[in-house]
């Protein structure tokens, strides 16, 4: 299937109660990984491209290549989009003009009627060619990739202002971090979800640093409104000790447990455990 903008799946979701994941990709692996479960499982999902994790692949180009490729490899016939995640002003229409079908522009950090004036311009770009736009108010928590957010909780009525720009899914910062919660979280702010999604008439909502959040947490967030709800740090994790382990048992030393194809497949597969257990934690499962 062709990818398409996330704008479909996000207000199917929306009025049926569940959420789609983004899941970040970061190579090769990790798209065969995610693709192999949306298949299996049925789903639509959202890949999630950082700017630094682009970097890494090649560049916007490359990704698309690659996405591309591995969906006509594969025969995906479920819906999935390729999406800029935290886009700056520039890497928004870099990536629009590579061919992301799902573009978010940040512009958290700005002076508001920067971010208003800035998001408007994105929105009327990405709109003219079909492509999905996610916009920010109240920077989330944590980092990621070298964008430094101090986790606000955002203002209900900047929240109105941008969504009246016409964006098609909204972020806004309600107590959520980037990577690991630390023991003291306080957890989500609901008061202010619910207050969002009352005054941003409906509009899909995004949780980000949905890595950790406890499951009762996300399924209170999707029923108020949560439509997307973004993983990367668990899936990193979950590579990670996987490989770990694979080395510290000495398989790479043993036969050609060396050859990369055999050294990256327990962290493949633990990938694909965690995408697996999100899909039918947020619901989209059989959904595509
Ligand atoms: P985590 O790394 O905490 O899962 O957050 C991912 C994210 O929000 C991407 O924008």
């Amino acid at each position: 299937m062709a990818l398409v903008s996330a704008r479909d799946m996000l207000l199917k979701a929306h009025k049926e109660g569940y959420g789609v994941a983004q899941i970040n990709i970061n190579n090769l692996e990790w798209i065969k990984a995610v693709l192999e479960v949306v298949k299996e499982l049925n789903s639509p999902v959202i890949l999630g491209v950082s700017e630094g994790a682009a970097k890494y692949m090649g560049g916007y180009r490359n990704v698309m290549a690659m996405v591309r490729e591995l969906d006509a490899f594969y025969n995906i016939q479920q819906p999935i989009a390729v999406h800029l995640d935290h886009g700056t002003y520039e890497g928004a229409f870099k990536a629009l003009e590579a061919g992301f079908t799902s573009i978010m522009f940040d512009g958290s950090h700005y002076p508001f009627e920067e971010n208003l004036a800035k998001t408007k311009e994105v929105v009327a770009k990405c709109h003219s060619v079909g492509v999905s736009v996610e916009a920010e108010v109240g920077s989330i928590g944590g980092e990621e990739d070298g964008v430094v957010g101090a986790g606000e909780i955002a203002d209900p009525e900047e929240c109105r202002l941008i969504a009246e720009t016409g964006v098609d899914m909204f972020a806004a910062g309600i107590g959520n971090i980037h990577g690991k919660y630390p023991a003291n979280w306080k957890g989500l702010d609901f008061e202010v979800l619910a207050e969002v999604q009352r005054v941003t008439n409906n509009i899909p909502l995004v949780l980000h640093g949905g890595s950790g959040i406890p499951e009762d947490m996300i399924k209170k967030a999707i029923s108020l409104g949560v439509s997307k709800i973004n993983v990367n740090t668990e899936c990193q994790l979950a590579f990670a000790e996987a490989t770990r382990k694979y080395i510290e048992e000495g398989k790479d030393l043993q036969s050609k447990g060396f050859d990369p194809r055999k050294l990256l497949a327990p962290g493949v597969e633990a990938i694909k455990n965690v995408v697996r257990e999100k899909l039918t934690l947020f619901g989209s499962v059989n959904k595509a």
